[in-house]
């Protein structure tokens, strides 16, 4: 009898193990099925190499479908609680699109100019002309060295929102 009730609890731990295993392994499964594929995580970042602004011309990148405006100021240009600092030199990186309606607006003489309803930014990337109700936003980003990273909170970016906000 005390044989018999033994090897029936080893039957039923053994069951129970094997359940548990396969239990397991399909939580994992399920789980890698769920998360999102390397290429799709890599694929809301875009790194930018500051260096390769021209003073005073802003350059477009593309971030998650959106236009990105990244200026590197000139001497001339005033400073901005919106600017970047990188290696001692100043930048703007604000999204290319119109805070009235979503037009991309164009440079034009230190200014960006809408041409939808005629809205204006100036290198800060504060409305100073038309209907546009707030500056142009800027894109969450990362800053290492020279190197900035759409999509990426990093703490000067949260300086930034921080000073907006209590501005
Ligand atoms: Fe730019 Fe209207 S969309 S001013």
């Amino acid at each position: 009898m005390s044989n018999e009730m033994n090897r029936r609890d080893f039957l039923g731990w053994s069951f129970g193990a094997v359940a548990a295993v396969g239990a397991g392994a399909s939580l994992v499964a399920m789980k890698q099925s769920w998360d999102p594929l390397p290429s799709v995580l890599s694929a809301g970042f875009t790194k930018v190499d500051l260096t390769t602004a021209e003073p005073g011309n802003p350059s477009l990148v593309t971030w998650r479908g959106k236009p990105i405006f990244v200026l590197r100021k000139t001497k001339e240009m005033e400073e901005s609680d919106r600017d970047i600092v990188a290696n001692g030199e100043r930048y703007i990186v604000v999204i290319g699109l119109c805070t009235h309606l979503g037009c991309i607006p164009a440079w034009k003489k230190d200014v960006w100019k809408c041409a939808c309803h005629g809205g204006e930014f100036d290198s800060n990337g504060t409305q100073t002309f038309g209907p546009p109700p707030r500056p142009l936003d800027i894109p969450p980003f990362s800053i290492s060295g020279t190197t900035l990273t759409l999509g990426e909170e990093g703490p000067e970016y949260q300086k930034i929102l921080a000073d907006s906000a209590t501005a």
